[in-house]
């Protein structure tokens, strides 16, 4: 298994650090594991003048797998778009071809009280968030800003080809075949014509999956109905942006956005693996931060690239019995539970593995 560690910026080496132990303690037991890290985002840019350096990008495209912390950092922010920390991500996706974003929200039952909503709404949530990731507004052309009219305009585009939502319904279905059976489709077809062509593949792909119950919703009742009703979802397919939205509202559902681990996958399974929230550059360096959505993106890694279920659940077993044991990171520590550091809990996991 070669891996490309990419930690990045803020909380990124931190928490990929304690995803690493973990892959070190898989590699003691036996599994062929070889790692090489590479600087990505703002720490792309400060060791190569380049937010995805041409080494980074070499080192991912040969690996068989990505693992990746978080990218972005205020001291970047002033930089020019194309040299921002974001800007490496959003040209790694591209460039390996990562359309299909898996972004599961499981509530574990010893974190419902975590939650900022009521145990009973969220005990037992399980939901699989696939949003797409190579298309949509954030790579639509034409986009930029100009003066119109004597006054400055910013336009984007929001688009999307049938083929790049076919394929990404194919794996939404395919994920709803080894789940619930329950696909809600997520757009603004009421209003945008990329919608409704969204809409309209969609319903086609379907046709070949007679088994999946398919249903539509419009993006702002999906925010809604997220914190009403939440397990009424199994598997929600939806365009970059609003999965983008949605995934982040789903992930406080499970008490912290410190929890949530994802995948990005190309037609062939190659994936990039990394937590889905930010680099948090308030608490970097800290050790405080919660490692385990990166560690949790390790065990998606096994189970989708590498196709070693077994693994994925001992990892995830792991997580599950440390969290039993009451240790808490201090995003997710509440009365009565032990808080430790980021470090700690990433032995913790080991100990448990
Ligand atoms: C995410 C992040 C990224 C995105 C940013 C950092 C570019 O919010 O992975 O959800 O918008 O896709
Ligand atoms: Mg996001």
């Amino acid at each position: 298994m070669k891996i490309a560690v990419l930690p990045g910026d803020g909380i990124g080496p931190e928490i990929v650090a304690q995803a690493v132990k973990v892959l070190e303690a898989l590699s003691r037991d036996g599994m062929k594991i070889e790692m090489e890290e590479a600087p990505i985002g703002g720490a792309g840019y400060d060791a190569a003048g380049d937010p995805l350096p041409a080494a980074t990008l070499k080192l991912a495209q040969d690996a068989d797998a990505v693992l990746l912390g978080a990218v972005g950092g205020w001291k970047y922010d002033a930089l020019p778009r194309p040299m921002r920390p974001e800007q490496g991500l959003l040209r790694i996706r591209k460039e390996l071809n990562l359309f299909a974003n898996l972004r599961p929200a499981l509530l574990y039952p010893e974190l419902a009280d975590a939650s900022t909503l009521k145990p009973e709404v969220v005990s037992g949530l399980d939901i699989m968030i696939v949003r797409e990731l190579t298309g949509d507004i954030y790579f639509g052309q034409p986009r930029g800003i100009e003066v119109r009219n004597g006054e400055r305009v910013g336009y984007n585009t929001m688009l999307y080809s049938e083929s790049e939502v076919r394929r990404v319904a194919h794996v939404a279905y395919g994920i709803a075949m080894k789940r619930g059976k329950r696909l809600c489709s997520v757009e603004k077809a009421n209003v945008l014509e990329c919608s409704e062509l969204w809409r309209e593949m969609v319903i086609e792909v379907g046709t070949s999956y007679p088994e999946v119950e398919l249903s539509h919703m419009y993006v702002d009742n999906a925010a809604m109905q997220l914190v009403r009703n939440p397990k009424q979802f199994d598997v929600i397919v939806t365009g970059n942006i609003f999965g983008d939205i949605l995934s982040d509202e789903a992930s406080m559902l499970t008490g912290s956005i410190g929890m949530l681990p994802s995948a990005s996958l190309d037609s062939n399974n190659k994936g990039m693996y990394e937590p889905i929230h930010g680099s948090a550059p308030d608490i970097a360096g800290r050790n405080i931060a919660n490692p385990l959505a990166t560690i949790l993106s390790v065990a998606m890694m096994m189970r989708y690239t590498f196709s070693r279920e077994e693994i994925a659940l001992r990892i995830e077993n792991a997580v599950k019995k440390v969290l039993a044991q009451g240790l808490r990171t201090a995003d997710i520590h509440v009365a009565g539970t032990k808080k430790i550091s980021c470090s700690e809990m990433g032995d913790a996991v080991v100990a448990a593995l």
